[in-house]
């Protein structure tokens, strides 16, 4: 980020792509490895629906969603070492990632309110790093939070691999019922953002035929030389 001095503080790496492309646990890898900061964008937008269903404020309209946003106190770690989620003073790192906020939380991610609201404070939170960079992953970083990153990447692969992916992460639950899930969720998030596709400037890194390690060496690499 420019201070406004125009020196350059902290480099900041945007990367986007589909749910099971790898990218929170690889971001979270890369910026363990480079020295790095982590920002996991979608666990606000995951946040903001539990607190929704917690709540039991009304998803099916924008209007309740919006109103709740003035009380939302919603904090994220962004050492990678020390990754937590808090909405007030509850931890929800878990609880996010339940099967219920899944099934719902495109809807909340698709109010424009909701959307120019988690993006102004990304960028606080980007802009409070204090180390060499931070890697921030979701679906338009590239795009709209950071578009003038120093490093932009779009994480695809195969739906297939990405199935495939997700299915193991997540014991107990059928493949094809995940496999449904997961690509009905992709096609309303595309439906607001488009991250299937990379931007002008964005680098493509395809992570079909890659294992974990090679998926996080491409990024490493890619980071040291195009911010080097
Ligand atoms: O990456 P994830 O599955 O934790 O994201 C949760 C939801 O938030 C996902 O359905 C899309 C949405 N999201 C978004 O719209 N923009 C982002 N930058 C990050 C996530």
């Amino acid at each position: 980020m420019d201070d406004g001095g125009g020196i350059r503080m902290t480099t900041v790496v945007a990367i986007d792509g589909p749910a099971g492309s790898g990218k929170s646990s690889v971001s979270r890898a890369a910026a363990r490895e480079l020295g790095f900061d982590y920002l996991d964008t979608g666990a606000a937008y995951r946040a903001l629906a539990w607190r929704c269903i917690e709540q039991g404020i009304d998803t099916h309209g924008p209007r309740d969603v919006i109103e709740s946003l003035d009380s939302f106190e919603y904090s994220i770690g962004i050492d990678p070492d020390r990754y937590f989620v808090r909405v007030g003073s509850e931890d929800v790192t878990e609880d996010i990632r339940e099967p219920r906020v899944s099934a719902i939380v495109s809807r909340v991610a698709r109010i424009p309110e909701v959307r120019s609201y988690l993006v102004e404070l990304f960028r606080s939170i980007i802009a409070s790093s204090s180390r060499p960079g931070i890697i921030v992953e979701g679906r338009d970083i590239t795009t709209v939070v950071a578009p003038d990153a120093e490093v932009r990447i779009l994480l695809t692969a195969t739906e297939e691999a990405r199935m495939g992916r997700r299915s193991a992460e997540i014991a107990g639950v059928s493949a094809e019922k995940t496999a449904q899930e997961l690509s009905s969720r992709d096609a309303q998030d595309s439906q607001v953002v488009d991250f299937m596709n990379a931007a002008d400037g964005v680098t493509t890194v395809d992570s079909t035929d890659l294992d974990f390690d090679q998926t996080v060496l491409a990024v490493v690499n890619l980071v040291r030389t195009q911010a080097g």
